[in-house]
């Protein structure tokens, strides 16, 4: 009898397309030039962290902290990765778990938006709802009593004391901001969560060139509406945060942020979440003293994600306080802190 030969295969030579965690990172920059026409010599660019394949930055870390710890024999078959996630980087953990093929367990406040836990539902998350009251930092508790109590279960991810946290950073978006901006930037402006996002891409930036002004943003009080971000004065202060790294802070009120998500929307294209909207807003401060001074600035900042998740969210359509005001509203605290004083 005769067998058919099978032809080499050509069209499946080598795999087509791209694998989801090759997806992750080198994002746009993006010009926000309309906010900034009337400020001659200053650029303000925003780093789109949505189109990453989870919808946030917080892939970046969650990948840095998930292949660091199979590679190191901490996350091993038959361990669930576990962590305290407000949102963000849950939907990254829940995301890989799936692609990669391990449980994940995940502590986060039960007040979370119906789109968050959708998600997470979809992905097939195991979630441990916490007392929307104790905020991120009761999620961070319990997680932490889990570990504690069944260290031989659990891999522990601690994405606020993880140092592969801030690395992901520190190799990827800091260069690739060095790099899209061909090494012009001046100023780099970032919300603080776990601050994985602020250390990691300042330390790598100030060692491209000492002269790169980093200003980190966070809420201006301990009960705002920032996702994801931490009133470092009140919070359960994360292990890798490093206060001494920022050359100045900004305390962002949540409805500069409110007035800046609706003003992106409407004049600039973009649908951005709540702290990516905070983070611009911060920036055009700076870029406003930059004009005011007469000096030239290429400032970035992070758009951590978009409005996807915060769209039922009621400020989109009710008036904030001070937006109709003709020019935005300057409320934002700012202090200012010079490190070689
Ligand atoms: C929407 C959003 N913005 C900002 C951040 C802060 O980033 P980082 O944790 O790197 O400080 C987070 C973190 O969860 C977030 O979810």
């Amino acid at each position: 009898m005769q067998t058919m030969a099978t032809a080499p295969s050509t069209i499946l030579a080598k795999p087509l397309g791209i694998s989801l965690l090759d997806r992750i990172g080198n994002t746009p920059l993006l010009r926000l030039d309309r906010l900034t026409a009337h400020l001659p010599g200053v650029q303000l660019l925003g780093k789109v962290e949505w189109v990453n394949p989870g919808g946030s930055i917080k892939d970046r870390a969650a990948s840095s902290i998930v292949l660091a710890a199979i590679r190191d024999g901490q996350l091993t078959p038959g361990k669930s990765l576990l962590d305290a996630t407000s949102g963000n980087t849950g939907i990254a953990y829940a995301m890989l778990a799936s692609a990669m093929d391990f449980p994940v367990v995940l502590c986060m406040p039960s007040n979370v938006s119906p789109e968050r836990k959708n998600i997470l539902t979809a992905y097939g998350a195991q979630i441990i709802w916490t007392d929307p009251a104790d905020g991120s930092d009761g999620a961070i508790r319990k997680a932490r009593e889990l570990a504690a109590n069944d260290p031989a279960k659990y891999f522990y991810a601690d994405q606020y004391g993880n140092e592969n946290n801030w690395l992901a950073h520190y190799r990827g978006t800091a260069n690739e901001i060095w790099q899209q901006t061909e090494g012009r930037v001046t100023h780099f402006v970032a919300g603080l969560g776990t601050s994985g996002t602020f250390m990691g891409t300042t330390r790598r930036l100030r060692e491209l060139n000492p002269a790169i002004q980093c200003i980190s943003m966070q809420p201006d009080s301990p009960f705002n509406g920032f996702e994801g971000l931490k009133h470092m004065a009140t919070a359960i202060v994360p292990p890798i945060y490093d206060p001494t790294l920022a050359n100045r802070n900004i305390d962002m009120p949540t409805e500069r942020a409110y007035i800046m998500a609706k003003r992106l929307g409407k004049m600039q294209g973009l649908l951005v979440g709540v702290s990516a909207a905070g983070a611009v807003a911060a920036s055009l401060d700076i870029a406003e003293e930059e004009a005011r001074a007469g000096r030239e600035a290429v400032i970035v900042t992070i758009l951590c994600d978009s409005a996807d998740k915060y769209l039922s969210e009621r400020f989109w359509t009710e008036k904030t306080e001070g937006e109709d005001a003709s020019k935005p509203n300057h409320k934002a605290a700012v202090s200012s802190k010079n490190l070689s004083s």
